[in-house]
């Protein structure tokens, strides 16, 4: 299958340490919540699934980040996650969160399917 770009939101929607844009994925053939974010300019995105237990992570719709806008957080037991990568760096997490490829061009954030990856059948 070949890689699609697919419009996500626009640049102005996500703001560097704010709320998160939310999407669905098909990732390995079942739908899945994903979240989009900034941090430190750049946009990131990745599955909405603890690697603790698999779980939607945001307790409030969109609220990811934690008060000091430098980690991602899962709202369940706390599990903390690095923003640019999605590596666990404390709490329960067992590895890290699964990574979507974003690019951003001319105002636009685009997320990038791949062979496990793919837009929501309509
Ligand atoms: S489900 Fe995320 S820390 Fe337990």
């Amino acid at each position: 299958m070949t890689e699609e770009a697919i419009p996500l939101c626009n640049s102005r929607d996500l703001v560097d340490g704010g709320l998160a844009v939310g999407f669905d994925v098909v990732y390995g053939g079942q739908t899945c919540r994903a979240f989009a974010i900034r941090f430190e300019g750049r946009v990131h995105a990745f599955l909405n699934r603890c690697t603790h237990v698999a779980m939607e992570m945001d307790y409030q719709e969109g609220r990811f980040f934690d008060d000091t806008g430098q980690w991602l957080l899962c709202a369940t037991h706390g599990a903390v996650y690095r923003p640019d990568t999605g590596e666990c760096a404390g709490g329960p997490c067992r590895g890290g969160l699964v990574r979507i490829a974003l690019s951003e061009h001319d105002g636009v954030v685009r997320w990038h399917t791949d062979w496990n990856l793919q837009p929501v059948a309509f």
